[in-house]
């Protein structure tokens, strides 16, 4: 079965091809950031409005790519939610429309079990029971993936993501959205030892989290530094550092008690803050210890892209799932409600 997978619930624009047999055909991507840049974050009646103008055109190139047309794709796959409504829209319209044009099935998947399940799409992928930390700009989770739709939530964060908390921490910093990887760049200037900021939540058991405080802490030493006239460039650096450190540890650390706490040996990292290389590398060394090890997808399939919604809608589809004509556009709507693939009818 080969589906075309369709993600607008944000800023990013993606398509792409996947095939039950072949994998991945073609995939494509358009990146909003730019428009974004100049408002600090995302403005969503702009984000929804260029879906409009960039979505059929990249159906076209996803297609011209696999060297394919119309005819050869079987189902269409849309992110239906969580995510902006005005953008969700934009995906599920389009779905829709071609899906009645082309007389083919179409399903609207979770945009988070599409992180999720991203690192499927890798060569060496994970095998079914593991654990996961989905990291985005929306969600800080820890979840037991016990099969394809059974999802337990193990933790989350009580207040900001984590991705968030980058964005939040960059901004401090006169530094540009999305902050995560310009908080990283600048991070590798820093020096370690300069400052240590808290690790929340780690002190007492449990999987939540929690970032405002950290947030907090981070404005305090700025401001302080600021009027001390002392946030040079170097300084900037050692506080964006002592920020990685102290999110990266407090996920290793959680993560880490979810492996003991469920006795399982795999942990799959997604979404975009699951890019970060120094969580990665402390992850890595953590889950070594514990003769355990973590999966990530690929750096562009971290961040929101049309691969892993096309991967979900394939595997569902495959079970015999499908919508009604309806159009689905759900803002709010948490993992730990999703039902293995049904035959659905209505
Ligand atoms: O999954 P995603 O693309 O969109 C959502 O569904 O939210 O995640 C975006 C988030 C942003 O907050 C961004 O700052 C963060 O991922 N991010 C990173 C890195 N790359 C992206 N955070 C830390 N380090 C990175 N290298
Ligand atoms: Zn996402």
């Amino acid at each position: 079965m080969r589906v075309l997978g369709i993600e607008t619930s944000c800023d990013e624009t993606g398509i792409a091809l996947f095939d039950s047999e072949q994998g991945l055909l073609a995939d494509a991507l358009f990146s909003q950031v730019e428009m974004h840049i100049e408002h600090g974050g995302v403005v969503p009646e702009l984000a929804s409005r260029d879906h409009v103008r960039r979505l059929l055109p990249l159906v076209d190139q996803v297609l011209a790519e696999a060297d394919l047309s119309a005819r050869d794709v079987d189902a269409i796959a849309y992110t239906a939610g969580p995510g902006l409504v005005g953008a969700l829209m934009v995906g599920a319209a389009t779905a829709h429309g071609l899906a009645w044009a082309w007389q083919v099935p179409v399903l609207g998947v979770h945009h988070m079990e599409g992180h999720l399940l991203a690192p499927m799409l890798e060569e060496e992928r994970p095998e079914f029971p593991f654990a996961a930390l989905l990291v985005s700009g929306g969600h800080t989770q820890l979840v037991a993936v016990h099969a394809l739709g059974h999802y337990e939530l193990l933790g989350e964060s009580v207040d900001d993501a984590a991705g968030e908390a980058f964005d939040k921490a960059a901004r401090m910093l006169s530094l540009p959205y999305p902050g995560g990887p310009h908080i990283a760049r600048l991070a590798e200037q820093g020096n370690p030892d300069r400052f240590r900021f808290p690790r929340p939540m780690t002190d007492r058991p449990g999987l939540d989290f929690s970032f405002s405080g950290l947030k907090t802490h981070t404005l305090t030493t700025i401001r302080a530094l600021e009027a001390q006239n002392a946030l040079d460039d170097q300084t900037r650096a050692d506080v964006a550092r002592a920020f990685e450190d102290a999110v990266a540890d407090t996920l290793v650390i959680k993560c880490r008690r979810a492996l003991d706490q469920t006795g399982l040996k795999r942990l799959v990292v997604a979404g975009g803050v699951s890019a970060n290389q120094r969580l990665r590398q402390r992850l890595d060394a953590a889950l070594e210890k514990r003769g355990a090890r973590a999966f990530y997808p690929r750096g562009r399939f971290c961040t929101d892209n049309g691969a892993m919604i096309a991967y979900v809608g394939t595997q569902r589809l495959m079970a015999g799932e499908r919508d009604g004509q309806a159009m689905l556009a759900t803002p709010r709507w948490p993992l730990s409600e999703l039902t293995p693939p049904a035959r659905r009818q209505d």
